[in-house]
């Protein structure tokens, strides 16, 4: 006795056929429902879904080509596999057999033996199928929730990173209020021209953390040289120049995705080997520093200084361009105009600024 058993809903028109059929399987244990037509093998097949389906062919009103196509349009039940059962020899008629959707087709008279076997192996491979399916939905929804998860965390770590810097930046600035915002004003103005060069969000990402704490080197300089007005000495200057390099030598061995460390080294770089610390030329500096520097210069000419009153936009604006393709990358340069040509002015909140008297002394 097969100790498998199984739900089987037999379809044939010919009441002695299926008590047959029938009789002999459920002495093998399974569970056996007889219908004498399609309409009534469907609305059983769909009342509650069995395990296999014998099927004959030729039968009044509707064939079982017919039962079996409309089986295969029902998605709950288009899975149960459909074994044809019929005393038709044709090649033909096995074609269509498999065609209509039918996974097997066994010819009448058949061998007990025969059925039980082809009986057996489509509810054996059915089950390992759904097993399958069920393996597939649980596993997807488990990596559809990891999923999930992992973005949330990568929101969060973002935000963190984005408070770091941002904290990062206001320890210097809380040493030097008159640059308070100026490195936040940079990198808005050096994503403005990174924009208009089309550069990917990537790059402009890492640029504008990069701008955002270009200065965290002045750190190291002491609080009453930043904040003095007047003229500095060769030696105070001297010791300003040391900025970068310590901003450098602060973020190096940050792991970010960007070069972070190296955009803040080489901002005071010029293209033509005339800047500090290293007098880097051309290719040699990143384009983000390139960037960097257009945006720096630009910006500190727009704003006041301890040591002198704001020079303007405008006259930022000449000096970029009277340095472009010397100092300046000419590429940079020609964004950024663009940028104030078009009437973009990322700047605008330092040009509208009253001049306070403090400022005037
Ligand atoms: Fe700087």
């Amino acid at each position: 006795m097969n100790n498998h058993s199984g739900d089987i809903v037999i379809v044939d028109d010919n009441p002695n056929n299926l008590r047959v059929l029938g009789i002999m399987l459920q002495r093998f244990g399974y569970k056996i429902r007889p219908a004498l037509n399609g309409e009534t093998a469907l609305k059983s097949i769909r009342t509650n879904p069995p395990d296999l389906v014998l099927l004959d062919i030729r039968m009044p009103d509707m064939d079982g080509y017919e039962v079996c196509r409309q089986l295969k349009l029902n998605p709950t039940i288009a899975e149960i596999p459909v074994i044809f059962v019929s005393a038709l020899q044709d090649t033909e008629d096995k074609l269509m057999a498999f065609k209509s959707g039918g996974v097997d087709y066994i010819t009448k008279p058949f061998q007990l033996e025969e059925v039980l076997a082809r009986v057996d192996t489509h509810i054996r491979l059915h089950q390992i199928q759904r097993d399958l399916q069920r393996l597939v939905d649980e596993r997807t929804h488990a990596l559809t929730v990891s999923l999930f998860t992992l973005n949330e965390n990568q929101k969060r770590y973002s935000h963190i990173l984005e408070q770091t810097i941002q904290a990062l930046a206001l320890t210097i600035e809380k040493r030097d209020p008159y640059t308070a915002g100026h490195q936040s004003r940079v990198s808005k103005l050096a994503v403005n021209i990174a924009r208009e060069m089309n550069l990917t969000d990537d790059f402009i990402e890492g640029l504008r953390l990069g701008a955002m704490v270009h200065d965290i080197g002045k750190i190291y300089i002491p609080a009453e040289i930043l904040n003095r007005s007047g003229q500095l000495t060769a030696i105070e200057f001297s010791l300003i120049k040391t900025h970068p390099q310590v901003g450098y030598d602060i973020m190096k061995d940050v792991a970010f995705p960007w070069s972070v460390a190296e955009m803040i080294y080489q901002h005071h770089e010029r293209l033509d080997g005339s800047g500090y610390p290293r007098g880097l030329k051309g290719d040699e500096i990143l384009l983000e520093a390139r960037i960097l520097t257009v945006a720096d210069v630009l910006e500190a000419m727009a704003s006041h200084r301890p040591y002198r009153l704001a020079v303007g936009i405008e006259k930022g604006l000449e000096e970029i361009q009277r340095g472009a393709g010397s100092c300046y990358d000419a590429a940079v340069v020609a964004a950024c105009l663009r940028l104030f040509e078009n009437g973009e002015n990322p700047l605008a909140e330092i040009i509208d600024e009253p001049m306070s008297n403090e400022l005037l002394l």
